[in-house]
Formats: C-alpha cells, structure tokens, sequence
C-alpha cells in the first residue's frame, strides 16, 4: 500500500483519499435515516392543520409575523415558567416551513392557544395598543377582509406531498371544512370527525363573511393545545 510520505507529498491523492473516508462516515450516518419512517417520536393528540387554521397559518407567514414572535419554548425554567411546557418536536413536524424563529421582540407564541378569548385576539391584532397600551406591534386591521380560499385544497394536496396525512376525504372537503369551522351556525359533525378537538368559532366576532381574521385566530387559538399535557407533566412543570 502507499507509504504515508507518498500520500502527503501527492496533493491529488491526498484529496482524493480524504474524499473516500469523508463520503464512508457520511453514508453511515445518512442512509440509515433513509430507512426510517421519521426521526420525530410521535406524540398523542398532534393532528394536521384544519383548512381554516392553515389559511391563518399562511397570513402568519406572508405577514412576517415570525420576525417577532418565535414558536419554540426551550427548556429553562423561566421560559417554563412564562410559556408553559417546553416544545416538542411532534409539535411542529406538520409546519413546512416550521416557525420555530430566532427572534422574541413579541413574546413567544408556541403556546399562545386559549391564553385570551377569541375576542381579546382579534381587537389586538386589529389595534394592539387598544388593549396593551405599551406594545409597539403594528396594528393589522386590515385583516378584516374576505379570506380567499378558493384554492385551500390544493394547498392541501401539496402538503400531502411533502408528508403531511391528509387524507382524500380532508383534501375532497378542504372549502367546506373551511366554513363549517369558521360559521359556528354550520353543521360541523363532518368536519370535527375529521380534525379532533378542532373548534368551531366566529373567531373575529362575525359569522357572515370568512375574513383573514377569522383564519389568523383559529390558528393562534389553537397553537399548543394539541398535546394534552395535563396527563403527562409534573404539577411544577405546568405552573405558568
Ligand atoms: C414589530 C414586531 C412585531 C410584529 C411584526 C408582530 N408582533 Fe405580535 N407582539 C409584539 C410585541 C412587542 C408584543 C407584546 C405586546 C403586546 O401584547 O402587544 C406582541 C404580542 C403579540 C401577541 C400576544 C402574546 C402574549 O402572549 O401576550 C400575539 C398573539 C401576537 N403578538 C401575534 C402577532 C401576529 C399574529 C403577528 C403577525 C400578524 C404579529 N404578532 C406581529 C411584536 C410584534
């Protein structure tokens, strides 16, 4: 076999031979996860998104709201103690992208989800400082317009590619689902069977129109409530 000398004498070798013994480790490592289904435990209670809450999820996005808000609770006792149990993977593995973010000018929002009424959500984001009067989150009133969700189901179907389990009957029903959640006078039998513990609601206090209002509230209402904590954590995790 080569002499070490040779090999370091041979720049070429050398990094040919440097490539061969990187790409081993690398396979060893990456072709495994190949194999497995997800790296991600799963969790009891973590559903896809409904219709509504995905719209609202996308406003989240397209308004940048994640510039200011992170959706991760680390594991430190002062953020246990402010936002509740710390994040869990299962948590976010339907978010494509995830939210997780970097930044907390606004405090973090992965557990923001029943904190306030439907209400109180809605008249802070159209005009935060109407019920925080120190904030400095702009105000988005103009939120109150028509939701269009002529095209939810294909946003659907794309996540379907990318993993997420919505079924064919979720995707088929994705515009009805949508309204049934978001008009409390619909019948919503069909739809909580398909999304558990999804909640029907006038979210921005209007029942006639479907607004971006609507969607952004569901979303926020129902982030970190999915996993029933309460069964699994010690009493002085779940203080907040
Ligand atoms: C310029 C930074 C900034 C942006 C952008 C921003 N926020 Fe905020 N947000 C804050 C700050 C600061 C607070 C804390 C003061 C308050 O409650 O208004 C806050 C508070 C909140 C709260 C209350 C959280 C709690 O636990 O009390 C929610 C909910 C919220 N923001 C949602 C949003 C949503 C949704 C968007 C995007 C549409 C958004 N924010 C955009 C800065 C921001």
């Amino acid at each position: 076999m080569f002499k070490h000398a040779t090999i370091e004498k041979n720049l070429v070798l050398m990094g040919v031979l440097i490539l061969i013994t990187v790409s081993i480790g690398g396979l060893a490592q990456i072709v495994p996860l190949f194999a497995v289904e997800t790296t991600i435990e799963r969790v009891q209670g973590i559903r896809p998104y409904t219709p509504l809450e995905l719209a609202g999820r996308n406003i989240y996005v397209r308004e940048g709201c994640y510039n200011c808000h992170s959706q991760q609770v680390r594991p430190f006792r002062d953020e246990l103690e402010r936002y509740g149990h710390y994040s869990l993977a299962a948590e976010s593995m339907y978010d494509h992208p995830f939210q997780w973010g970097s930044k907390r000018t606004g405090p973090d929002l992965a557990r923001v989800g029943g904190r306030y009424s439907d209400d109180w959500q809605a008249q802070h984001l159209r005009s935060p400082r109407s019920v925080v009067p120190e904030s400095i989150m702009p105000p988005y009133s103009f939120l109150d317009r028509p939701l269009d969700y002529g095209n939810i189901a294909s946003h659907l179907r794309t996540l379907r590619v990318v993993g997420v389990p919505y079924t064919d009957a979720m995707i088929e029903n994705a515009r009805a689902d949508l309204e049934a959640q978001a008009k409390p006078d619909e019948d919503a039998a069909a739809f909580t069977g398909r999304y558990a513990t999804a909640r029907q609601g006038s979210f921005d206090g209007n029942a006639a129109v479907v607004t971006e209002m609507d969607a952004l509230v569901a979303y926020l209402q129902m982030l970190g409530t999915l996993v029933p904590f309460r069964d699994v954590t010690p009493e002085q995790v779940r203080q907040q």
